[in-house]
């Protein structure tokens, strides 16, 4: 009698060994020719529904080797490709193709990494990865943390993990019941929406969030900042924390966190850093001073899927004291039967964070580390920052085009025909139509993809390049590209007007 069960979900050796041979060469022929595909199909979803097809659940089930096969050639033609040269939008990375592989190692053997017990070595090479992603950006391996789905998760695990540290422990079970006065946190306006979300779901409420102006290079006014908190304590209120962030999702401004650490001590409030996307260039020799104070932090976010180029998902909460973690996050319950000595030698993931069972997401960024090397990294994220000047100054060179702004990787810009007078009446309110419609235009073309950003009420066109296959040349062909339909729109905008 053999001991092995027929079910249709089990996948033989030979079978596998089959399937898996020829999606991995629809995979690296898919990544050796990316360059030669449009950016985006630019389908629309009604499109794309007809494509799939709207068929029952199947009743029965169909041969693997078919469905990889059939699934492999609907995902690669039609997505919207992220890996593209010319993809500049949001800030979504090329993921590293080594990335794909560990994700398939990860979910061949599925540990779950929320508890040591279940997931021995994958534990460890977590618990590495967060102390490399720690040395990497230049704080103390001492920082623990956790790695989570993205930027929003992890700001909220550091968002929780600082209202344990600020407030009385009975705050655990009394909640906002016991207290009377406001707990309240201070970022700058140019804070990514994470932090509204945060306020909202973690019972605080929006109006918790002190929005605090920001200068002529988007970085939070020191100024105003304490004399907000200052305002705030007089009128018996509970400041508990401070944003600071690398990098803003808009212009990419770098916050000044050598005054906002001084604040915190001053006030005791907790010092987080929102570095979700930034915070990988604080590596790059040249640029420490523009992070000087980081290691002030008390926590710190930053994502492996933005500019460590992981494929999604991968976020990463650092904290300098990680009891404050599992001060947040631990419990025992009865049918749990794993090491309680979560401190030192054995860590029960599931203790330091939002989720209980947790995939095996740091193989990806342990693999990518290693491949690459913290000296490449330091190239590929210099080189990402080069080509985004380049693009600001072929915008500021250009006649039809006005360069706004330029930091880290990002890049704003918008189209200016030559010869427009800015000062008519009106006129911005066209530039601002002009600049979206091209945008528009941009994104269903498939040739570049570019995101916006509203720059002091201008609309601009955005390029954040994240991107280790973006070359000089395609950022001159961008140029080209951008002005050339800037052109045909603003004529066309330009008749409608005047018809
Ligand atoms: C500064 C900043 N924080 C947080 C986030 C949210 O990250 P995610 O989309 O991975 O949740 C972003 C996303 O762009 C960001 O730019």
């Amino acid at each position: 009698m053999t001991n092995q069960r027929e079910t249709p979900i089990e996948i033989s050796k030979e079978e596998f060994e089959k399937i898996g041979h020829k999606l991995i060469d629809s995979i690296s022929i898919f990544i050796d020719t990316i360059r030669e595909k449009p950016v985006t199909p630019a389908e629309n979803p009604e499109q794309v529904q007809k494509i799939l097809g709207n068929a029952s659940l199947p009743e029965e089930g169909v041969s693997a080797s078919e469905l990889i096969q059939h699934t492999a050639d609907l995902i690669l033609s039609h997505s919207l490709l992220n890996g593209h040269p010319k993809f500049l939008g949001y800030i979504t990375s090329s993921a590293a193709p080594i990335g794909a592989l560990g994700d398939l190692l990860a979910a061949a053997v599925n540990p779950n990494v929320g508890a040591q017990i279940l997931s021995p070595i994958a534990t460890e090479i977590e618990r590495q990865t967060i102390k490399w992603l720690a040395e990497f950006i230049g704080v103390s391996p001492g920082y623990g943390g956790i790695l989570v789905s993205g930027g929003n998760m992890a700001n909220f695990t550091a968002f929780l993990a600082a209202r344990t540290a600020k407030t009385p422990i009975s705050f655990k079970e009394e909640g906002f019941m016991g207290s009377s006065s406001k707990l309240l946190v201070y970022c700058s306006k140019a804070t990514h929406t994470w932090i509204e979300k945060a306020t909202i779901l973690f019972g605080h409420g929006s109006k918790s969030i002190r929005w605090i102006q920001t200068d002529a290079e988007n970085k939070m006014d020191i100024g105003e900042l304490d004399q907000c908190i200052k305002d705030d304590l007089s009128k018996g209120h509970k400041p508990f924390m401070i944003v600071g962030t690398a990098g803003d999702v808009s212009t990419g401004a770098v916050d000044n966190f050598e005054a906002i650490h001084a604040l915190c001590k001053a006030f005791d409030l907790w010092f987080h850093i929102d570095g979700a996307y930034g915070m990988p260039a604080a590596g790059i020799d040249e640029l420490k001073p523009l992070f000087a104070g980081i290691e002030g932090a008390d926590s710190i976010a930053l994502d492996p899927h933005k500019w460590l180029y992981n494929p999604l998902e991968v976020g990463c909460t650092l904290v300098k004291e990680p009891k404050y973690l599992t001060d947040t996050f631990s419990s025992h319950p009865e049918y749990y039967n794993f090491s309680k000595d979560s401190e030192e030698l054995t860590q029960n993931y599931y203790e330091y964070g939002l989720q209980n069972s947790r995939g095996f997401r740091a193989l990806k960024v342990w693999l990518t580390l290693q491949q690459v090397g913290r000296k490449a990294y330091i190239k590929m994220i210099s080189e990402d920052i080069q080509l985004s000047e380049l693009l600001f100054n072929l915008a500021g060179k250009h006649k039809d085009f006005e360069a706004v702004t330029q930091s880290l990787s990002i890049t704003t810009f918008r189209y200016v025909p030559e010869g427009f007078n800015k000062k008519n009446a009106g006129s911005e309110s066209y530039l601002n139509k002009l600049n979206e419609t091209l945008l528009n235009a941009l994104q269903e073309g498939g040739e570049v993809f570019l995101s916006n950003a509203i720059v002091q009420e201008k609309y601009c066109l955005r390029a954040c390049i994240v991107n280790f296959r973006t070359t000089r040349k395609d950022i001159t062909e961008i140029i080209d590209i951008v002005a050339r339909e800037g052109n045909k729109i603003h004529k066309t905008l330009h008749e409608e007007l005047h018809t």
